[in-house]
């Protein structure tokens, strides 16, 4: 109860004094989720990139980015626990890289965008 008045205090006077460990762990719960969301289908249709041979690249895992194919932070930001996929271009060349974000081969387009789940989800949903 004491602790309570105590923070009360605190709180009216703008000033919280909290635990620092408690305070690094809701934080990083908070932005570093323990059970990854979903990925979500950005789009329905791959998207038809030129890689430059020895350029790194991020591609979007979570379907959030609005830079599509490729990652912008979203996932971070939307706290979705999910990474971006990064490789390197062994070649200059055009590939079409996953937008549906249900490819067995990221981060290149296998086909799986022609399937009815991914053709009859929302975009921006899982
Ligand atoms: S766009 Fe995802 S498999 Fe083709």
């Amino acid at each position: 109860m004491g602790g309570e008045r105590t923070l009360l205090r605190q709180a009216a006077r703008g000033v919280w004094i909290l635990s620092p460990r408690r305070d690094i762990s809701s934080w990083l719960a908070r932005w570093f989720p323990k059970v990854p969301a979903k990925p979500v289908v950005a789009q329905k249709t791959p998207v038809k990139v030129e890689l430059v041979a020895g350029k790194t690249y991020r591609w979007c895992v979570c379907g959030r980015s609005k830079k599509q194919p490729f990652c912008d932070g979203s996932h971070f930001f939307q706290r979705t626990g999910l990474s971006p996929l990064k490789f390197k271009a062994q070649e200059t060349r055009m590939v079409a890289l996953c937008s549906c974000k249900a490819t067995q081969k990221p981060p290149y387009c296998d086909g799986t965008h022609r399937s009815e789940q991914v053709q009859k989800a929302e975009l921006g949903s899982p």
